[in-house]
């Protein structure tokens, strides 16, 4: 778990950025917000903490806020390719950038869920009363299914104020099942859940298991963005061709149309084999990302951290990479977007409601 603060140099490096390059570019220290000290010691640390975060973002960062709400799934027929590395690391940059993000957990297996969540339940110093009362009351998408919750009573907060998320409950298996007998079962999801997300939210993003499930079929209907990690690995490979004339085979079954965007993932750059199915990928599908994941011990550890990589290690190779990656996929999801008929919210609608806690402040004195 991070501490979440950032002596300057450091936060312009998360994004990217340096003392530098914010000169070259004209950016006035005083359109920074204020420092937050550190909390988490007593050295009086000029640090700016995730309360701050999303402001210097919208500053000096690389992401732009979209006119219009957008929603997004990463889902492939395959686990262990980096769906919830994925999905971590997108939503927290995005949500550093000031973009208003809300995460919906969609795998019964939860990662996506306990990488976000603040409390790590196995470590509370609690009873196993205590903590099954605690579970118990954790409320996400099969309440809002019974009626039981409205879709907002479900949205958890996180530090980082631009960040919520609905979390993964054991009920999802049930909702799935409860799926299948609902009349426009394909649409629940969209209508009841997604829309009313996007009054809220700048960007919604669905973390999808690895199995076609009527969760899954709900998850690509209410999608402007399908986003795919494919592994640079040959059992993926095979897997990969399937998977596409599945996924077409479904936008016309359902005439549904959405961007679909590939990135490849697990790259081994030592490796021949590695290596030539990334060119493959490359070369033969339409919206594959030109930057692709490696492996890397920063991708793993920071996903122990719970954080992104470009927070965990900013001046990693791995960060650089991974905001390529996010870039990339950030502008073919604005495109997806805005290329997309009866669109949703417009801009006046969703800046009207400006997340709470967010700092107006002005910066002083930026010694980096
Ligand atoms: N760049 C990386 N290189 C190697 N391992 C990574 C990288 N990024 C994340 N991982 C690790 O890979 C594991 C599987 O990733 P995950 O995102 O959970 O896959 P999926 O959601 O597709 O099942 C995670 O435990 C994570 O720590
Ligand atoms: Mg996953």
């Amino acid at each position: 778990m991070s501490t979440g603060f950032f002596p300057a140099k450091k936060a312009l490096q998360v994004f990217g950025s340096s003392p530098e390059i914010l000169t070259a570019q004209g950016i006035k220290e005083s359109a920074l917000p204020t420092f937050a000290r550190s909390s988490s010691d007593n050295r009086q640390l000029k640090s700016w903490g995730p309360r701050e975060m999303p402001d210097v973002g919208q500053r000096v960062g690389f992401m732009k806020k979209p006119s219009r709400s957008v929603a997004a799934a990463i889902f492939v027929t395959k686990g262990g390719v980096l769906k919830s590395s994925l999905t971590l690391n997108f939503a927290r940059m995005t949500a550093l950038h000031g973009i208003r993000t809300c995460v919906v957990g969609l795998d019964m297996q939860g990662d996506v869920t306990t990488a976000l969540s603040t409390t790590d339940p196995d470590e509370e110093d609690n009873s196993l009363v205590d903590a099954l009362e605690r579970m118990n009351q954790v409320r996400g998408l099969a309440d809002v299914f019974t009626g039981a919750a409205k879709v907002m009573d479900v949205v958890r907060t996180t530090e980082i104020p631009t960040l919520s998320y609905i979390p993964e409950t054991p009920e999802l298996v049930a909702l799935d099942q409860s799926l299948v007998n609902r009349n426009r079962r394909e649409y629940w999801l969209r209508d009841h859940v997604i829309a009313p997300l996007k009054k809220e939210f700048d960007f919604v993003l669905m973390d999808c298991s690895p199995n076609w499930n009527r969760l899954i079929t709900n998850a690509l209907v209410a999608s402007d963005v399908l986003i795919s990690p494919l592994e640079c690995k040959i059992n993926n490979f095979r897997n990969m061709k399937t998977f596409e004339a599945l996924i077409n085979e479904f936008q016309t079954d359902m005439r549904v149309k959405f961007t679909h965007v590939y990135v490849a993932t697990r790259l081994s750059a030592g490796r021949k084999l590695s290596r030539e199915i990334f060119d493959w990928y490359q070369e033969n599908l339409d919206n594959c990302l030109q930057t692709p994941i490696r492996e890397s011990v920063q991708g793993e550890e920071s996903m122990a951290m719970k954080v992104s990589i470009p927070e965990y290690a900013p001046t990693s190779p791995a960060a650089d990479e991974m905001r390529d990656v996010l870039r990339e996929m950030w502008a073919l999801t604005l495109r997806a977007a805005n290329a997309k008929p009866g669109a949703r919210e417009s801009k006046n609608d969703t800046t009207k409601r400006r997340p709470p806690g967010r700092s107006s402040g002005r910066s002083s004195d930026l010694t980096m």
